[in-house]
């Protein structure tokens, strides 16, 4: 008889044991499934993530494009600058990569090149074509514009170190430039190697205020100007790439050049 209840009693535990098994089980699954949905809605939420972000810098990179279009409109109506800054650019990526930096740091120099003078669409025409010397409110207006620059592509995030490239570009080595007075070393590299291809490529061009100068004498005036104004390491590797090669531009060289060059 006791053998009986005993038993029957591990055979209620035995069947209480299974269904709480059971239950286990069915709660398992529930919770894989859950888990499932949850790792899919956080992919999905992952890649929502990765999508807008793809979008953000499409949209950067079409801001980017319409600027480049701006600054090559500004340029093409004006005779005298047509073509300044894609020689700019083209300059500084190869002075870039000389001195040593990667591709993508050329690159964002390079592009710099083609917007450095971006922000003299707020500077009159009757002041970037005026023949004669600038009065003193005028050069006011005439230094605001590498700020400018600066400015109108500041929104442009993968674009920020082009922006400080922008706003420095008229530091001089010795300090005496604007818009903040930086010296030497203080002044972002690829501003230095801006100024560089900006200062010959504006000497040996025609504006309204000088005539260009032969090749010669661009060379000979970066050499003058290598340690003063311009940065004198970078100045020799300029003139290695660019040095011997003979008159870049056809033209007569000329002497006497003015203070005012870009
Ligand atoms: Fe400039």
């Amino acid at each position: 008889m006791a053998g009986e209840v005993a038993l029957s009693q591990a055979l209620a535990y035995a069947r209480d044991l299974k269904s709480a098994y059971e239950t286990a089980r069915a709660r398992e699954q529930e919770l894989i499934v859950a888990n499932d949905r949850l790792r899919k809605g956080y992919q999905q939420s992952l890649q929502y993530a990765v999508d807008l972000k793809r979008t953000h810098r499409q949209l950067q990179r079409s801001i980017f494009q319409s600027l480049l279009g701006l600054a090559n409109a500004l340029e093409a109506k004006d005779a005298y600058t047509s073509g300044h800054s894609s020689r700019v650019s083209r300059f500084a990526r190869e002075l870039a990569l000389a001195a040593g930096l990667s591709q993508t740091a050329a690159e964002t120099i390079a592009q710099a090149g083609l917007l450095h003078d971006l922000g003299k669409i707020s500077v009159p025409e009757s002041i970037l074509g005026k023949p004669g010397a600038l009065t003193q409110e005028e050069w006011e207006i005439m230094r605001r514009h590498p700020v400018i620059s600066a400015q109108i592509v500041a929104p442009l995030e993968f674009f920020d170190q082009g922006a400080i490239i922008l706003r420095h570009h008229h530091e001089r080595y010795d300090g005496s430039g604007y818009p903040d007075g930086l010296r030497a070393d203080m002044i972002p590299l690829g501003a230095r190697i801006v100024a560089i291809a900006d200062v010959y490529d504006a000497l040996t061009s025609e504006r309204p205020y000088r005539a260009r100068v032969g090749h010669a004498e661009a060379v000979r005036y970066l050499r003058e100007q290598a340690g003063r104004t311009l940065d004198d390491d970078l100045v020799g590797l300029f003139l290695e790439l660019f040095g011997g090669v003979g008159a870049v531009r056809n033209g007569k060289p000329q002497h006497g050049t003015s203070e005012r060059i870009v």
